[in-house]
């Protein structure tokens, strides 16, 4: 809709459009604001496949290069999308001082103990008082917590519905354009919380034979859950990580996946060469925009325009 002589404001993923008829500058309708946010899981039911990797650098690919506003979500135990965007130093002093984690998400009984820092929450917190940490302009966290490995998740408590439920409620005041939920690499409860909140999926594959039993896998429990909990959800895309393109094992793993009638037509064009500097830099939350290397920013840059293509369409 684009109406004469008023300032009306389109964010289509942030970017201002104008128009201008030698009378009027048309800029284009805030219709974002109805909009629901997009919820992207990043999930593979292998480790150490670079799913870390690929939600912390697409998150702040999407800020920087696509004028997002972007949540990421740390729903793996062992944090490490957290820590590769916040100093442990800088993590125990924001517990300490009784900021909230995602333990606070799913947490509804009182007294939970927190492993860091000693800090407690006394009673349950209202879920739209949990507020995300911000990282940057446009950057939001939501970190994780040790203590997810000691909050028992009971089946049948709807706790697993507590994050989608979350998501609604910081909706209302929060217009995110992207959720990237980082999950861990086993079908656990947090995993269901994370497809359950989630609008489409997205898996990262590591080039070697073992990957195709993680992504049959994966396809196995994605199926079972939408299944179980009536829940559709659309895989957006297979990105190839840790890359070495001149080798057998990344050929054969580019011909599976495109001879492979579920996952033909997945495979992002993308990829993420592999990059010893890379996984070094993440122990001083540096991210691929922060390094001198041309291929990395290439292909993040990349694999976020094929993200942003797959989940407007
Ligand atoms: N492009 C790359 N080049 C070299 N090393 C990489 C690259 N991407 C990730 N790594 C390294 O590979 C390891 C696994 O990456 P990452 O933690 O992102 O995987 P993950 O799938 O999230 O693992 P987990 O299943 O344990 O959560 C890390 O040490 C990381 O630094
Ligand atoms: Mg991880």
């Amino acid at each position: 809709m684009v109406r004469r002589g008023i300032r009306v404001v389109v964010r289509c993923k942030r970017q201002q459009l104008t128009v201008e008829d030698g009378l009027y500058t048309h800029w284009i309708v805030d219709s974002f604001g109805g909009v629901r946010m997009t919820v992207i899981s990043v999930v593979n039911m292998k480790g150490g496949v670079a799913k870390t990797t690929l939600a912390t650098n697409l998150a702040d690919t999407l800020v920087r290069r696509h004028q997002c506003k972007v949540l990421l979500v740390d729903l793996d135990p062992q944090f490490n999308a957290t820590q590769c965007l916040i100093s442990p130093e800088k993590y125990v002093k924001a517990r300490s001082a009784g900021q909230p984690t995602i333990v606070n998400i799913f947490d509804d009984a009182p007294m939970a103990v927190s492993a860091v820092g000693g800090a407690k929450s006394q009673a349950p917190l209202v879920l739209k008082d949990i507020k995300p940490w911000k990282i940057k302009e446009n950057f939001d966290l939501v970190p994780g917590d040790l203590e997810l490995y000691r909050l028992e998740m009971g089946g049948g408590q709807g706790r697993e519905q507590r994050l989608k439920r979350y998501l609604e409620a910081i909706g209302a005041d929060e217009k995110y354009d992207f959720v990237i939920i980082d999950t861990p690499p086993t079908p656990s409860h947090w995993m269901m919380a994370a497809l359950l909140a989630s609008d489409g999926y997205i898996v990262p594959v590591k080039p070697e034979p073992l990957s195709r039993t993680g992504i049959d896998l994966l396809r196995g429990v994605v199926e079972r859950f939408s299944q179980n909990y009536g829940h559709p959800i659309e895989c957006i895309g297979v990105v190839l990580t840790i890359v070495e393109t001149n080798t057998l094992v990344y050929r054969e793993a580019v011909d599976f996946l495109d001879k492979n009638p579920v996952w033909a037509g997945k495979r992002y064009a993308a990829s993420l060469p592999k990059r010893v500097k890379l996984a070094r830099a993440q122990g001083n939350q540096a991210l691929i925009f922060d390094l001198d290397d041309s291929d990395l920013k290439r292909g993040i840059a990349g694999i976020a325009k094929e993200f942003t293509e797959r989940a407007d369409g």
